[in-house]
Order: structure tokens, then sequence, then C-alpha cells
């Protein structure tokens, strides 16, 4: 029986222009996302550096690192899920050097990544092409890359004008040829992601970059409606668990202090003979 477990080789072969259903990737972060994504047949868990921002509270992606990374990936690991696992590389983990990109990727992998994303095109070729050569499957990630808000000038929409689109058909089709097995297109025109995603034979996984992507990518807080307080154009957010959550603390918390929580039900016991013992010794008290 072939196993359910989603694979590297798996997902490359999944382009949609072939006949291939669209890929479905979210975020996590730990084992208890981990565990709804397989249930729910997801075929990609990202561990993101989102986590950053959704999780641990920052403004921006820049303050996580690699160990924090790893963390994170160990606790969706360890839920064992049939999704594909993809470690992010956090900001600083593969820009030094070449040895350290490998290292940092390495500490994911033991982690229980199956594979790792970085962010950047061309100028990420030395790094990528080491961590291929080391086993290391590689998922490239172009377009708006948060990693670099600063030099952006912020989050913004990338490939807007015809000479930066086709610098990202090129970074595509350099990331392909150096090996890497999938790329995330981030914030860019629908045109330009469809040209993208058409220029090159790996699948695409887009967010915020339109429908004709291979596949489609979402930070699970968003889709969720945890994150409630700020949401890009191109969140579909699919229920509100932060205002059920808000719903079921406050009548929590009115029921403690009514006294209604907890009742006869769910409170423990003891055997009518030891209640009995227990009233006479009390008694003697
Ligand atoms: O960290 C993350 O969540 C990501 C996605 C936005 C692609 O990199």
């Amino acid at each position: 029986m072939a196993s359910a477990k989603m694979t590297v080789p798996k997902i490359s072969a999944r382009k949609v222009r072939t006949g291939e259903p669209a890929l479905a990737m979210v975020t996590a972060y730990d084992a208890p996302g981990a565990r709804a994504a397989s249930e729910a047949g997801i075929d990609m868990i990202l561990v993101g550096d989102s986590v950053a921002m959704v999780v641990l509270g920052y403004d921006d992606t820049l303050q996580v690192t690699i160990d924090d990374m790893a963390h994170h990936t160990r606790a969706v690991a360890r839920a064992k899920p049939d999704c594909l696992i993809v470690g992010d590389l956090p900001w600083m983990s593969y820009h030094v050097s070449v040895e350290e990109t490998v290292r940092n990727a390495a500490e994911l992998i033991r982690a229980g990544a199956q594979c790792v994303k970085l962010e950047g095109g061309r100028k990420r070729l030395p790094m990528i092409e080491a961590l291929i050569d080391a086993e290391i499957p590689v998922m490239g990630h172009i377009g708006l890359t948060p990693q670099s808000f600063h030099t952006m000038g912020g989050f913004k929409v990338q490939g807007r004008q015809a000479e930066a689109a086709m610098e990202l058909i090129e970074d595509a089709k350099v990331l392909q040829h150096a090996g890497c097995f999938s790329i995330v297109l981030e914030g860019i025109p629908v045109k330009v992601a469809q040209a993208v995603t058409e220029a090159i034979d790996i699948p695409t996984i887009g967010i915020g970059a339109g429908p004709h992507c291979d596949g489609q990518v979402l930070v699970y807080h968003d889709l969720l409606g945890i994150e409630d307080r700020f949401a890009p154009k191109f969140v579909r957010r699919y229920t509100d668990l932060k205002a059920q959550t808000v719903d079921a603390l406050s009548a929590y918390a009115a029921d403690v202090r009514s006294g209604a929580f907890p009742n006869d039900e769910e409170s423990y016991h003891l055997s009518d003979d030891q209640a009995e013992a227990f009233g006479l010794y009390g008694s003697e008290g």
C-alpha cells in the first residue's frame, strides 16, 4: 500500500498544466496545528518564520533565530503529519556563508523538516547549490520577500514594472536550474505569477499571487481568523476563531465567577464507604 506521507518528489511532480490538482499549503508552528492540517488533507506544512509575527508577537519576521525555527519544527514533526514539512530558514541563517547556511539548514532537517525554504532569487544561488549538494531539498521564495522589507521600503507588491517582472521570470528559471523543487511566489501581480508558472516545470505556490499558480499557501492564523487585527487583501478567512475564542473564554470566566463551573459531573467524588470514613475522621478532628 502506498504511503500517505507527502514527499519532495511527489510535490515537484504536481504541475497543474499536466492535470495534477493544485497544491494546498498552510503554515503551522505546533503539534495541534500540524495534526489539524494533516487531518484536513493539506499537502504541505510550512513552519514559517511568520511564527515571529502571528505567535511570538514581534512586528516583523527578522526577530526569529534558527533555534526558534528548530523548536517549532520539532513541535510540528512530533505530530507526524502526512503533509510535507517545510522548514523556513530565518533571516541571517543563510546570508553569511555557504557553510553556515548548510549547517543551519541541517538543524531544521534534524528537527524534522524534509526540506527548507529560503527567500531570494539569483543572489542566493551559491547557498541553494550547496544545500542541494548536501541532499537538502530547497523551496525558493521570490517576489515580496518579507525578510527584505527594509530594502523594499515595506511589505510592497513586487514585479509591477515590466522589467522587474522579467527579472522574476529569470530568477524562477535560475532557481529551477539550480535544483529547487518548487517556488513560493509572494505579492506579485496575477499576470506575472501566471507567466512565471508557465515559464518553469516545477510547481509555483502563490500567496497574494492570484489563481494561476500550481498551489496556494496561507498563514494558519490568518486563514482561521486567529489573527484579526490586520488582513492583507489576499487573505481569505475561513472562520473566526479569535471571536469564538473570546466568546468561550468570557463564558468560562462568567461561570467561574457565578459558581456554575465546575458542576457535580465535572468533579471527583469519594466512594460512599470512604466518604463515611472520611466524615468520621473529620468529626474526630
Ligand atoms: O513564513 C511564512 O509564513 C511564509 C509564507 C508567507 C510563504 O514565508
